[in-house]
């Protein structure tokens, strides 16, 4: 994760951001984050997640989202390139706490996509460890492009989801496999043949379908560890739907975040995705995955 100490809603790159009502309370709404982010801590750690924070940087709001700082898996990192210039600043910031993150022995390599090539890490690119593969979208952060360069990085299956609107600029906004097989998605965000692919790979009772007050919530945007599931406060129906899968849910309220467009995954990066088969691949394991 990343403090939120420079967190605020200065621009507007997505159509969820509101930096007038930031500005209307700005010195409320940040006391108001620092408390949604120290809940979502708390609640990682209830799943049973080990938390490594990282500091932001002045002048750098965004970076309390470090799901688009890049790709990682077995340790290896992917560093992500901005779409927008107010973010490109977080492009030597991420890499120097990656480099951090070498040090202390929690990533083992950090390589960069070619300049130009847009990709806004793993929030368009999300790790299936069941069909052990990545769900990887383009349009309007990811360029088509990028697809094949990780593919190449990480020689894994990359399967390519064209976004079909800006509401759901990033994968992670409308799109979250979860440990038991299923796929929590909102499929008005792909397009035709990205839900085709879609339904080619994941079996009918396996998809579940969120809903506009699903994704307005912000609780596809999930975490989800072993059966728990960390999330913005989900609705009835999503909520029940989740447990009679046997998923325990930890709600949290993200609302300061919402008003950039943020949820619990974004708020977060995750170093110990494995390639390995699922069981192998337990957190804590990560030495073992590595070897
Ligand atoms: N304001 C940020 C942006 O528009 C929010 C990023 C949230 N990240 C995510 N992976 N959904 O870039």
């Amino acid at each position: 994760m990343v403090d939120p100490a420079h967190y605020e809603v200065r621009y507007r790159i997505n159509p969820w951001m509101q930096p007038e009502q930031w500005m209307r309370d700005a010195q409320g709404l940040r006391a108001a984050a620092r408390r949604a982010y120290d809940a979502l801590r708390c609640a990682l750690r209830e799943a049973g997640c080990d938390v490594v924070v990282a500091d932001g940087a002045p002048g750098l709001p965004d970076m309390v989202f470090p799901a688009n700082a890049g790709i990682i898996l077995d340790g290896r990192a992917l560093l992500a390139r901005f779409r927008y210039p107010q973010r490109r600043g977080e492009e030597a910031a991420f890499l120097a706490v990656f480099e951090q993150l070498r040090e202390q022995g929690l990533l083992k390599e950090i390589a960069r996509f070619p300049p130009g090539c847009f990709q806004e890490g793993a929030g368009d690119a999300i790790w299936d460890v069941n069909r052990r593969c990545f769900w990887a979208a383009y349009g309007p952060r990811s360029a088509r492009e990028s697809l094949a360069h990780i593919a190449d990085f990480f020689d894994q299956e990359v399967v390519p989801l064209e976004l079909a609107s800006e509401r759901c600029y990033h994968l992670d906004v409308c799109f979250c496999p979860l440990s038991g097989g299923e796929i929590l998605y909102y499929p008005p965000a792909l397009t035709r043949p990205a839900l085709r692919r879609l339904r080619e790979r994941v079996p009918v009772d396996m998809l579940l379908a969120a809903s506009d007050e699903d994704l307005g919530r912000f609780s596809v945007n999930a975490v989800n560890v072993g059966r728990r599931i960390v999330m913005a406060a989900p609705t009835p129906r999503l909520g029940s739907m989740l447990r009679e899968r046997g998923y325990s849910v930890i709600p949290v309220d993200l609302e300061p975040f919402k008003m950039s467009g943020g949820g619990a995954y974004c708020m977060t990066l995750r170093l110990d995705r494995s390639s390995l088969p699922a069981v192998a691949a337990r957190v804590g394991d990560r030495e073992a995955a590595w070897a």
